[in-house]
């Protein structure tokens, strides 16, 4: 039966459960009700392409309660993802779903009392029922194909591609997520996820009618970091019609969005190869993201630890709860001279209730809000796909937060007293005096965040002046706060010692796991270095990224303050021959697609191009869940967008990861990165070194060894020897040809890290043949090298950075 042709296929598609057709009687036709046809609760229907399954459920602690629901048709376990009657289910021995005599679908039980109903106003003469291959349970006339009535339009908890959330005037349905009460409860739960239709359409989390959470005025804020390859969204924003957010992704065959029952937004997706639902995204908006966690006029600040301060020429109400937020220094507003601060890098305020005007520009929309003496702030928004947006806001500004990530967040221009401007002016004057010393560092931190220090810019009568959000001090922690951390820095609570110096663990007073890197003591070279890192990392916020929580500097020590991780280092793990063996096949899968991302934020997604030169096992650091976070940014350095290849003098990296054009000539590019990642991924798979690989039929390191059993077809035999046959033939060898493709002798060849994320999220990409790989004969004798960092740390560990200086 499973095998029928699609022509018999059309005869035939009301099944069973055990896959007997219905109805031998009447010949029904495919995947549809029509009038005078039901369905009981041991049948169901099958869409065309077989995709989805409309039928009866019960839940196992409730079997006499029956549910009419759509689920993924050959998807175990059961994932349901609409449900007619959630919040009355037919309580019977069994069920039935036909039709009304007005057309509309009824759900009835044995006695015919009706437990649910379409709902449709327009009474139809010949109703069918079709479900359709996107999940989709349409009622329409059978000479129309217009929908009276369709389940998108009722959503239960899951938001299927094509489905829209949102508000539509035709219909006047404002439709929503609603979470299940539990994970086995599918009644209407707490949570929801709607779009806001009264300001910009900015997403919301509710539980009950309390807020959690609110998105940006977007969904690329939101959900940005991971939706990857494949994925569209669509956002209609028309405040007479219609404002409505609905995706598409092309990657995936299965893929949904659920409103959790615990709270939280998840994206799965299905993974045809393994038969299994991978988690894409998942938000649950803790710190920052808790819906006005700062009050009015506050800022939250997620750089070090979460916490409140107020926006510019604010001040805190109390002390002692910063949830009660700030109020005016000065509030002297609406008189001569008054003007606009603005705060850059931001998420913008809750924008409910306020003015929205689509198309005018920033100048506009500044006299707009300077006409009205109860404007409070306003700012000018491109909206993708939509257009210029400005925003004018009038009742209060809550749920703020500083953005640290490169090349996001938002400007927003304050409205302050007169005597506000002339105090952040005399402050300029003061900072620029001070600054001198540490210029550099400034412009640097100017040219990542896109601001700048403070600019003054006089225009008629008021005036808007610039300022960060966050001032550099409040990354820096006492040197008081981290002795008592590590409990002055005792032997027991070192973890490590790494290229740059020694790292100890610690826990703050308030119990969050830090670990603290003191760097070595010695040269200049560690301060530039230790300048890169602090502006680097605290800027950059990515799930594969290690977290920069702040830094210190104590008598000529420097201290960088990072998140604690557990798991220590990749490398301790694959190296090792105990501890590999819990490495499984989809963990190694999923820590290579976890250093891929991290990666391709740090080369695409970033603003600025940066290239972090010392990818290596040992600079993957994993967390508890053994998700990989690339760390140690010491030898970054960063590009502009234009730019694709620089030269150095001064070559750092590490033997066995660096690529050829980059020993040799000293031309590193994002290439060059790839090329290391490519080593990784080959180490990862064989779970051996590259740098002291050892084979007894030849000579070559582990990407010689890679390309020989490539090119004779053998290259499963690559496959770590401890995972046995645990694991998927297809992947490994798509694994595999993606590291041979990243290790490539020419960088021209190498893919970039946005293809090498498709090709190994998509596992139907085509991929190259890869050519052969650079320096896959070195066996990395350490010989004639002047590696002076080298002999300063002299190291027990094989596994330093190392630096080759001019003429080598
Ligand atoms: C469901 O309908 C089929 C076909 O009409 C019938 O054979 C079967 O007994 C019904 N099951 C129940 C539980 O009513
Ligand atoms: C059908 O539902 C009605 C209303 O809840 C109930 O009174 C009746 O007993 C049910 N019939 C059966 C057979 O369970
Ligand atoms: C159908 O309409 C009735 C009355 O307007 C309402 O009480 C009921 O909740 C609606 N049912 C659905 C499934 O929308
Ligand atoms: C929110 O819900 C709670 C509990 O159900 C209720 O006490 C409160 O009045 C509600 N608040 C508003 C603003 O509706
Ligand atoms: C998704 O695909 C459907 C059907 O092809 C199309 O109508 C819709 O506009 C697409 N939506 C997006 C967001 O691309
Ligand atoms: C702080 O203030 C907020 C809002 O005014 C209030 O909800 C919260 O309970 C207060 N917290 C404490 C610890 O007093």
């Amino acid at each position: 039966m499973e095998n029928m042709t699609p022509t018999s296929n059309l005869l035939s598609s009301l099944f069973f459960f055990t896959l007997i057709p219905l109805f031998s009687r009447n010949s029904i036709a495919d995947y549809t009700l029509k009038q005078g046809q039901s369905i009981n609760d041991t049948q169901s229907i099958v869409s065309a392409a077989e995709i989805f399954e409309l039928g009866f459920f019960s839940q196992p602690q409730a079997t006499n309660l029956k549910y009419l629901a759509i689920w993924y048709k050959g998807v175990t376990p059961k994932t349901v993802v609409w449900v007619a009657n959630r919040d009355t289910p037919v309580l019977s021995s069994s069920a039935t779903l036909n039709f009304k005599r007005d057309g509309n679908l009824v759900l009835m039980n044995q006695t015919g009392a009706a437990f649910w109903s379409s709902n449709s106003t327009k009474s139809i003469q010949n109703p069918i029922a079709q479900l359709l291959d996107t999940g989709n349970l349409v009622l329409r006339d059978s000479k129309s194909e217009d929908y009276v009535w369709q389940s998108f339009d009722y959503p239960t908890d899951t938001l299927l591609p094509g489905m829209k959330i949102g508000w539509d005037s035709k219909t006047g349905l404002n439709r929503k997520l609603t979470s299940w009460t539990s994970s086995i409860d599918v009644s209407s739960g707490e949570f929801s996820f709607s779009l806001n239709t009264n300001g910009l359409p900015q997403f919301f989390v509710h539980k009950g009618n309390k807020t959690m959470f609110r998105g940006w005025p977007w969904f690329d804020h939101d959900f940005g970091q991971s939706y990857g390859n494949g994925f569209n969204y669509d956002l209609v924003f028309d405040a007479s019609t219609e404002i409505s957010f609905s995706y598409n992704d092309s990657a995936h065959s299965r893929t949904r969005i659920v409103m959790d029952s615990s709270g939280s937004i998840l994206r799965h997706e299905w993974n045809d190869v393994g038969e299994k639902w991978r988690k894409a995204y998942s938000f649950d908006g803790a710190g920052c993201n808790d819906y006005d966690l700062c009050g009015n006029f506050g800022l939250c600040n997620p750089a070090v630890t979460t916490s409140c301060g107020c926006l510019y020429g604010f001040e805190q109400i109390s002390t002692k709860n910063l949830s009660n937020g700030c109020v005016r220094r000065d509030p002297k507003i609406c008189e001569a001279g008054d003007g606009f601060m603005k705060i850059s890098k931001v998420k913008w305020p809750d924008s409910t209730g306020d003015s929205v005007n689509m198309k005018l520009g920033v100048k506009d929309c500044e006299a707009e809000c300077l006409k009205d003496c109860g404007c409070l702030a306003y700012g000018t928004v491109q909206i993708p796909k939509i257009g210029l947006a400005c925003v004018n806001w009038f009742h209060k500004l809550v749920d703020i937060r500083y953005v640290p990530d490169v090349g996001s967040g938002d400007d927003i221009y304050v409205r302050v007293a007169a005597s506000e401007l002339e105090a952040a002016d005399e402050k300029r004057s003061v900072a620029v005096v001070v600054a001198v010393p540490i210029v550099s560092v400034m412009v640097f931190l100017g040219l990542i965040g896109g601001w700048i220090f403070i600019r003054r810019r006089a225009r008629g009568n008021h005036e808007v002046l610039i300022v960060p959000p966050i001032q550099e001090h409040e990354l820096e922690i006492p040197i008081g706060v981290l002795e008592a951390a590590t409990e002055n820095f005792s032997v027991f609570n070192k973890i490590g010692e790494g290229g740059f110096g020694s790292v100890y663990k610690g826990k703050l007073p308030n119990g969050q796991e830090i670990a603290v890197k003191k760097l070595a003591e010695t040269s200049g070279q560690g301060l530039q270095e230790f300048k890169n890192e602090v502006l680097f990392i605290s800027q950059l916020q990515h799930r594969n990224l290690v977290k920069l929580l702040g830094f210190c500097i104590h008598n000529e020590q420097i201290l960088l303050i990072y998140e604690y991780l557990p798991n220590k280092s990749l490398d301790c793990f694959i190296f090792d021959d105990q501890r590999r063996s819990s490495l499984t096949w989809p963990r190694r899968i999923d820590i290579i697609i976890g250093i891929a991302r991290g990666l391709l934020y740090l080369h695409r997604d970033s603003r600025l191009r940066i290239i972090h030169r010392d990818l290596k096992a040992a600079n993957i650091l994993l967390d508890n869940e053994m998700k990989p976070k690339i760390s140690d940014f010491g030898m970054a350095r960063m590009f502009r967008e234009d730019q694709t290849e620089t030269k150095t003098r001064r070559v750092v990296g590490t033997y066995g990861y660096m690529s050829p054009e980059y020993v040799i000539d000293g031309y590193f590019s994002v290439k060059s990165d790839v090329f290391s990642f490519g080593v990784m991924v080959l180490e990862i798979v064989n779970g051996k070194k590259n740098k002291g690989f050892f084979h007894p039929e030849h000579q070559l390191n582990l990407l010689g060894h890679a390309w020989n059993l490539w090119k004779e077809g053998r290259s499963l035999e690559l496959i770590d020897v401890i995972l046995e046959d645990q694991f998927d033939e297809h992947e490994a060898l798509r694994c595999i040809n993606i590291g041979l493709l990243c290790v490539q002798r020419r960088p021209e060849d190498r893919p970039i890290m946005s293809a090498v994320v498709s090709m190994l999220e998509n596992e139907n990409m085509r991929l190259m043949v890869p050519e052969r790989p650079g320096f896959y004969e070195e066996r990395f004798i350490e010989t004639g090298i002047d590696s002076s960092l080298n002999d300063q740390l002299s190291s027990s560990s094989n596994n330093v950075t190392v630096t080759l200086l001019d003429g080598r």
